[in-house]
């Protein structure tokens, strides 16, 4: 009997033109474009097994082993109902000896390879993950800027996660949403030197969510009209400019910019939300000071790093490879790491980071900062610009021939 089923990966991204704001809940239409980096999925990705067949009775799904109810017209429903209606008529209804995949109930199973705890938005590519191997197991003709339409219905940044490199969400005007979708701005193999170096920032206490927080947003900042018609447009055409110029000055100074100020709109919502804390902000300072020094007309004059915080005290540092064994030094110095830091791409070789000191920049002031206690970044992980979804064989499946997760 034939095994209808599909195995893909779908990476993270992390924005540097923040999206915050929807104009439609339902579908998932923002107040403005926005553009991300997408993550190499061999340090950071979601895996998703799909499997119909005939004598399922439900559709099932699983997160990281565990069964999650599929609420009726929620967001991962509205997903696997729009792929089941592509298959149909892009399929089906196009070769009449098709099997009838949209018709029977599917499984899926998913597994992150990074721990919920680390803090990381898992749903952007875990919805990028779903869609992929649905659309894989559908054999849809689509290619993945069509796909982004419906991962953006399972959580807006997903749409991003549809392609590699640099991609840009065009926000779109259209009610029906089918103009706001992901497109590439270039490829990763365009700028490969960009690196990024998530800094895992211990945290209790449990914050906003980014649904219900923009929501308020939308609803009570001044500050976001302002943005939205103003700036993030202009930024948009600079930093696409600025990516296809490999300018990393331009880049950092973007990012920064943009980042700053959507944590300015968050301060600006009533009641006000926090996402950084003491140890995000002292990170700031110490990338800032880093900056200072580079922008010194005798060292050259451009930045060469740039921070970013999503709705969580996270920071994602992007920088040239080049610089990052001097980034990770001097990360390392401020917020000395409990655990050794795993050095995917073997720039310390076998001395380990630290021997030798910090090695700041001469005429880094080192009193931007205090050094902090042990565990205040509970992490560290190093990783650069990636690909989009990659298809995997049948061996990998997260389903057994029973239909449950192995
Ligand atoms: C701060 O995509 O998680 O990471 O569409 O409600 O699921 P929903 O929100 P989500 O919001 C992400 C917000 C952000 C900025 C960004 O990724 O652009």
């Amino acid at each position: 009997m034939a095994v209808y089923s599909a195995t893909t990966t779908a990476p993270v991204n992390i924005a540097c033109i923040k999206y915050w704001g929807k104009r439609d809940t339902k579908l998932i239409l923002p107040t403005n474009s926005s553009l991300s980096v997408t993550l190499d999925q061999d340090h950071l990705r979601s895996t998703t097994t799909s499997r119909a067949d005939a004598a399922y009775v439900k559709d099932r799904l699983w997160l990281n082993g565990v069964e999650e109810e599929i609420k009726p017209g929620g967001r991962t429903a509205t997903c696997i109902a729009e792929l089941k209606r592509l298959r149909k008529e892009l399929v089906e209804d196009v070769d009449s000896a098709a099997p009838t995949l949209s018709s029977f109930s599917v499984h899926i199973a998913s597994y992150n390879n990074f721990p919920t705890a680390a803090g990381l938005a898992s749903s952007a590519s875990g919805f990028a993950a779903l869609t992929a191997s649905l659309a894989a197991l559908y054999s849809l003709p689509c290619p993945p800027t069509t796909l982004s339409l419906i991962a953006r219905q399972g959580s807006g940044s997903a749409c991003r996660s549809l392609l590699g490199g640099f991609v840009a969400w065009n926000a779109g005007t259209l009610d029906s949403g089918l103009d706001s979708l992901a497109v590439q701005v270039a490829p990763e193999t365009h700028w490969p030197e960009i690196h990024a170096l998530i800094c895992v920032v211990s945290d209790t206490k449990k914050g906003t969510s980014s649904t219900s927080g923009m929501q308020r947003t939308v609803e009570t900042s001044p500050l976001l009209q302002h943005r939205i018609e103003h700036v993030v447009p202009q930024r948009m055409i600079d930093i696409s400019t600025a990516i296809r110029n490999r300018n990393f000055d331009r880049f950092a100074e973007i990012t920064m910019a943009d980042s700053n100020q959507f944590h300015a709109v968050a301060l600006d919502t009533s009641p006000p939300i926090f996402y950084m804390n003491d140890v995000s902000r002292a990170i700031i300072a110490v990338i800032e000071e880093y900056n200072r020094v580079a922008l010194l007309p005798e060292n050259g004059g451009k930045r060469k790093a740039a921070y970013t915080y999503d709705a969580g005290p996270n920071a994602v540092i992007y920088a040239p490879a080049a610089n990052m064994k001097e980034i990770i030094s001097m990360i390392i110095h401020f917020f000395p790491q409990q655990e050794v830091f795993k050095d995917s791409f073997g720039l310390f070789g076998t001395d380990g980071v630290g021997v030798g000191g910090p090695g700041f920049v001469s005429g880094f002031n080192a009193n931007v900062a205090k050094t902090w206690e042990l565990g205040a970044i509970k992490g560290l992980i190093h990783t650069r610009v990636g690909g989009g979804p990659r298809k995997l064989g049948q061996e990998e499946s997260l389903l057994g021939d029973n239909g449950l997760p192995k």
